[in-house]
C-alpha cells in the first residue's frame, strides 16, 4: 500500500519540535514504531508520547548527533530493543546567520558538527543494521539552501549543500555493494518553525527585508515573500514526503533529491 509503514522501525533524529516531531509522528501514524532522539530531553519524551496517546508506537532518547560514541550506543540499543532498523532520518540540524566576513569558526565548525558530522554518523552507524534487517531508507533533511547560496548563511549552505551530494554518494555506494539502503536527500524551503527564531536570527543584518519594523528577528512570515504564493509551509508538509522516502512506494527512488519548497526554486 501507499505510503505504508508497518513493521518498519525508523528512528529521527532532532525530533523534540518542528520538522522531527512532525516526521516523527507522520512515521508512527503510517505504522512505524519510532525512536525519536534529541538533545532536548523534555521535548523529545513530549513527543514520544503524543505518538503513544495518538495508538503509534514511539520511545525517546537522548542523543548529540555530533558524538560518534553516542551514536553507536543508539544502534546497539536499537538492535537490542527493537532487533531492526529500517528508516532514518537525519533531521538534527542548526543555523547561524552571520556575514562571511564576520562568522566565527566557532559557528562555522558547531554547524558542521551537527548538519554534516551528524548526518555522516548516521549514516556510517545504521546502514550496517538497516543490511542487517533487510532492507533500509535513509533520508536526509537538507535545505533549499543546499541547492543555491543565501546571504548571510554561506556555513548553512556549505553544511546543506553537502548533505546534498554526500547522501548520492552513499546511495551509490550502498547499490554497488549491494547493501539493501537507500539514501535521499529532501529540501525543505521556508518552514514555519522555531528555527528561524534560533540563531538564524543573525542573517537579519543581512536581510533586513526579513525583518518586521520595530523587530530584530527574522520573521518567518516575510522570509516566505520569496516563495511563490508568499505562505511557509507546515512541518507536516515535509513529514509527508519523508514518510513516502520510508515506505516502499519509494523503492525504486534513490540517490535523488525530493524539494519540497512550493516552486520557491523554480524560478
Ligand atoms: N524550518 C525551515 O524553514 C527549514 C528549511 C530547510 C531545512 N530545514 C532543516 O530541517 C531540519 C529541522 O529544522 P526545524 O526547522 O524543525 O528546526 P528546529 O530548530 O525547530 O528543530 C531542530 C531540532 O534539532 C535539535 N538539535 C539541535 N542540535 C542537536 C544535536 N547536536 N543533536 C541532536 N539534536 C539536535 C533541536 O533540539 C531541535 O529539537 C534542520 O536540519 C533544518 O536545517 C528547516
Amino acid at each position: 500500500m501507499l505510503n505504508d509503514c508497518k513493521g518498519k522501525v525508523a528512528l529521527v533524529t532532532g525530533a523534540a519540535t518542528g520538522i522531527g516531531r512532525s516526521c516523527a509522528r507522520a512515521l508512527a501514524q503510517a505504522g512505524a514504531v519510532v525512536i525519536a532522539t534529541d538533545i532536548d530531553q523534555k521535548g523529545v519524551e513530549e513527543t514520544a508520547s503524543l505518538i503513544t496517546e495518538a495508538g503509534g508506537t514511539a520511545r525517546a532518547l537522548v542523543q548529540d548527533v555530533t558524538q560518534e560514541d553516542v551514536w553507536q550506543d543508539i544502534i546497539k540499543n536499537i538492535k537490542a530493543q527493537e532487533g531492526k532498523l529500517h528508516v532514518l532520518v537525519n533531521n538534527a540540524g542548526i543555523a547561524v546567520g552571520a556575514s562571511i566576513t564576520e562568522m566565527s569558526l566557532d559557528d562555522w565548525q558547531r554547524q558542521i558538527a551537527i548538519n554534516l558530522d551528524g548526518v555522516f554518523l548516521g549514516c556510517k552507524h545504521s546502514i550496517p543494521l538497516m543490511t542487517e534487517s533487510g532492507s533500509g531508507s535513509i533520508i536526509n533533511i537538507s535545505s533549499v539552501a543546499g541547492l543555491r547560496g543565501t546571504p548571510g548563511l554561506s556555513g548553512y549552505c556549505a553544511t546543506k549543500g553537502g548533505v546534498r551530494l554526500m547522501s548520492k554518494a552513499v546511495a551509490v555506494e550502498c547499490a554497488n555493494n549491494e547493501w539493501p539502503v537507500r539514501c535521499n536527500s529532501l529540501h525543505p524551503g521556508v518552514i514555519d518553525t522555531d528555527i528561524w527564531g534560533r540563531e538564524i536570527a543573525g542573517i537579519a543584518e543581512n536581510n533586513p527585508d526579513m525583518v518586521a519594523p520595530g523587530g530584530n528577528r527574522i520573521d518567518v512570515n516575510l522570509v516566505a515573500m520569496a516563495v511563490p504564493g508568499g505562505k511557509p509551509g507546515l512541518p507536516d508538509d515535509i513529514a509527508n514526503g519523508v514518510v513516502y522516502l520510508a515506505s516502499d512506494a519509494s523503492s525504486y527512488v534513490n540517490g535523488t533529491e525530493l524539494v519540497i519548497d512550493y516552486a520557491m526554486t523554480a524560478r
